[in-house]
Formats: structure tokens, C-alpha cells, sequence
């Protein structure tokens, strides 16, 4: 998803620098846009460590100036078991990741934009149907992807006066690593999943970067604390 948002990105003349833990993912598709003329950045990034999340914020400054927009989805899936069975360990690695990761991207990308006099901020976090009906099995997901929801509400009330919009995607499945992995283990899973969304099949991440990038810009202009489901019906009933 967030390799369809910069590519969407790129192709709308936008300077994009992407961040994430995976340095050879990140870096071949900043190198195969930049081959397309593209002005896109890597920087490595965990954003569970608050110095490194300050790191890339400055160097993104370094680099282009000013922060308009930010897509916040790095995330890391849940272990699949009943919520008595998930580990200490596992609860707080979620969260660490999920919550405190997307925690510290919206306050060093919040603080540049308010530093630098941008009028028209936006910032769009990847929640999940996760993040607004409960899921079976997904107690530590579920818990976090909510957390994101509502960082996502009180930051809209906070800065919405200082021209800073932050909304919440709603993703419902689609076909990324990140599902492909749990389908590998559990063969019943596609058509399961495929059953419960009313479109009657999975999203697409085009689909999902079509979002992102429409509520970045300013055609989503009077568009702020929302939860906007992509999610083939998912969450409508
Ligand atoms: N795929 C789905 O069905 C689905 C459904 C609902 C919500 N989501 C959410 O969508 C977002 C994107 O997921 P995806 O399906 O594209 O998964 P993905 O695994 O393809 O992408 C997630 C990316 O986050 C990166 N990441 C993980 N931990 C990180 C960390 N600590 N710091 C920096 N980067 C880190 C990974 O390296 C990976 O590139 C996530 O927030 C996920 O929870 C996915």
C-alpha cells in the first residue's frame, strides 16, 4: 500500500521520501523511480525508536525544505490467537510498532509543519476495519489499529486550526505481503475473506494508495478526523 501511494505520488510531480525498516525494499523502489525521473528518497527508518523517527523528519527537511503531507502505514500484523494466548511480549511489540511508531511519526511530522508555516498539512494513517469492529483472533491488532483511530481523531481537533487535516484509513483485506503471509499458512483464508466483504473479493493496494493519496491532497480539503473505509463493505455490515 505505501509503495502504490509513492508511486502514485511520484507520477503527481510530488518530492516523496520513503521510510521503513526493510532498507532493500525501500531503496530498489526509490532507485526504479528516480530512474523514471522521479524525485524520491530512502531513508531507513524504525519508527518504533522515537531518535530515528526525529532523524528522518529532520533529514526529510534537509532534503526538500518543507513537510506537506505524510502517509503514516508501516504496521505489523497480528500473531492469529485467542487474546488470553497472545504474549506479553507480542501485545507490546505491537503496540511499540502500531501505536507508539504512528505516535511519534504524526508528532515530529506535526511539529514541522506548525515550524515551517505550512497552510495546508495533511497526514494519513493506515488504521483497518481492525480499527473499528472487533476481529476474532486479532486481539493485539485490533487493540492497536483502534489506538490509531483515535490518535487520529484528537490530532484532527488539535491542529485542525493550524490547517493541519489528519484522517484515519480504513482498509479492508487486500493483497499485500502482509495478508499473502497468512494466506500461505491457512489455505481457507481466501475464500473466507473474500466471502465477507460485500464486493465480494479482496482490495487491491492501488485501490488503497487512490485514498491515501486523494485525502493528502487539498481536493480533500474540508476533509479532517474522518475514518474513511476502503473496504469492499467490510465494515457496513
Ligand atoms: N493487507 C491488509 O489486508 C490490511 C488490512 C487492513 C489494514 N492494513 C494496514 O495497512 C498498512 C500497510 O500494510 P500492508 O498490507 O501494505 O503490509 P506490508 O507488510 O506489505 O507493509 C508494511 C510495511 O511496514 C514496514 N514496517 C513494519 N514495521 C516497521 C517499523 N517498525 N518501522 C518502519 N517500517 C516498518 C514493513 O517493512 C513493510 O514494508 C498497515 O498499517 C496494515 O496494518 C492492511
Amino acid at each position: 500500500m505505501g509503495r502504490s501511494a509513492v508511486v502514485l505520488l511520484a507520477s503527481r510531480k510530488a518530492n516523496v521520501v520513503i521510510a521503513d525498516v526493510n532498507d532493500k525494499l525501500g531503496a530498489e523502489c526509490a532507485e526504479e523511480l528516480r530512474e523514471q525521473g522521479a524525485q524520491v528518497t530512502f531513508i531507513r527508518c524504525d519508527i518504533a525508536v522515537e531518535s530515528e523517527v526525529k532523524g528522518l523528519v529532520n533529514k526529510t527537511l534537509d532534503q526538500f525544505g518543507e513537510l506537506h503531507g505524510a502517509f503514516n502505514n508501516a504496521a505489523i500484523p497480528q500473531a492469529g490467537l485467542p487474546l488470553a494466548d497472545v504474549s506479553a511480549d507480542q501485545f507490546r511489540r505491537t503496540m511499540d510498532i502500531n501505536v507508539t511508531g504512528t505516535f511519534f511519526c504524526m508528532k515530529y511530522e506535526i511539529q514541522a509543519m506548525l515550524e515551517g508555516g505550512v497552510k495546508s498539512g495533511s497526514i494519513v494513517n493506515t488504521a483497518s476495519a481492525a480499527g473499528v469492529v472487533g476481529v476474532p483472533m486479532h486481539g493485539e491488532y485490533v487493540a492497536s489499529k483502534h489506538a490509531v483511530v483515535g490518535l487520529t481523531r484528537v490530532a484532527a481537533a488539535d491542529y485542525g486550526k493550524r490547517g493541519i487535516r489528519v484522517n484515519a484509513l480504513i482498509p479492508g483485506a487486500v493483497r499485500t505481503p502482509m495478508l499473502q503471509g497468512a494466506m500461505d499458512n491457512d489455505p481457507g483464508l481466501e475464500p473466507y475473506l473474500n466471502s465477507i466483504h460485500p464486493i465480494g473479493r479482496f482490495g487491491e493496494p492501488d485501490e488503497l494508495g487512490e485514498a491515501a493519496v486523494w485525502l493528502l491532497s487539498d481536493a480533500a480539503s474540508f476533509v479532517t478526523g474522518a475514518c474513511m473505509a476502503v473496504d469492499g463493505g467490510f465494515t457496513a455490515i
